[in-house]
């Protein structure tokens, strides 16, 4: 088996666990979307300071889950396409959308055939993250997907968990306690991590059914150079000591509702901006 059927298998084998996660996260306190979504909660003032105006811009959010974010770039004027590989995340996200009364056009894809499930149509602006590139096995081949969506003058915007957070685990033994030691690889490169988890990140029952996943590690150097190696230009890279939600036990929340660690302080989210 080549590299590359080993990393399509892993990636049906992801499709499957998004696919089992979903109604478990459509119907969690975690994402809120009983009632009216509220797509604030989960973007920092900063990101939209570094976005700019997007009313009127053709915004693409790759691997969009649920629209949480999605629905955000709608409510400010975008023409907003979420695209997702989980059938049940791109359905869940249409009605989601649907209810709230945003109009936004939802894709199933995987990432790395996006420009043909788009029809060859390019964006202003391509958003992704929080929780997205680490279930990608390649960068050098998103970053390269990532270029011919963007029109000439295109942003990329890149909000993903540092992988300084991503090191990071709660020291082992009995009754684990408040203190984080660097437990997992920064850099990525070491193949795929696999986890078999029958419960998600959200609050709710156990996940039914494919509980494999498989994620990769990747370190901003190998961000920056994939992007680079397409062509892209990196305006911007913010690194951030909050998180939209308390990760773990002692983090405090911040007079802006988000979370960080007590001190020292350190990046747990990183905003990274980059254009055609
Ligand atoms: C943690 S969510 C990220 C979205 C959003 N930030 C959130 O927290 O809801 C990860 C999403 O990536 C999608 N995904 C993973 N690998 C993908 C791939 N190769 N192509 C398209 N979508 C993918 C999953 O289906 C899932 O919906």
């Amino acid at each position: 088996m080549t590299s590359d059927e080993r990393d399509d298998r892993l990636m049906r084998a992801n499709q499957a666990n998004w696919d089992a996660r979903t109604p478990v996260h459509l119907a969690s306190r975690f994402y809120g979307l009983d009632g009216d979504p509220d797509p604030s909660r989960w973007f920092a003032p900063w990101e939209w300071r570094d976005l700019g105006d997007v009313a009127g811009r053709d915004v693409l959010h790759l691997q969009c889950h649920l629209g949480t974010e999605t629905i955000a770039f709608a409510r400010r004027g975008a023409r907003a396409v979420g695209l997702d590989f989980s059938a049940a995340s791109v359905a869940a996200a249409s009605g989601v959308a649907a209810r709230a009364g945003v109009d936004v056009d939802y894709v199933r894809a995987n990432v790395y055939d996006a420009v043909e499930a788009l029809g060859g149509r390019r964006f202003d602006v391509v958003y992704t993250g929080k929780g997205a590139l680490c279930y990608l096995p390649d960068l050098d081949r998103w970053a390269d997907v990532v270029a011919r969506l963007l029109r000439p003058g295109g942003l990329l915007y890149v909000v993903e968990f540092h992988p300084l957070l991503n090191a990071l685990g709660p020291k082992p033994g009995p009754g684990e306690g408040p203190e984080l030691l660097l437990r997992h690889d920064y850099l990525g490169g070491a193949g795929p991590v696999h986890r078999d988890a029958t419960h998600t990140y959200t609050d709710g029952p156990a996940v039914e059914g494919a509980t494999d996943s498989y994620e990769w590690t990747h370190g901003i150097g190998e961000v920056l150079d994939a992007l680079t190696a397409a062509g892209l230009t990196v305006r911007s890279l913010r690194e951030s000591d909050e998180l939209p939600w308390p990760r773990w036990p002692q983090m405090v929340r911040t007079p802006s509702g988000w979370w960080r660690l007590p001190e020292p302080r350190i990046p747990l989210l990183y905003g990274l901006l980059a254009a055609r």
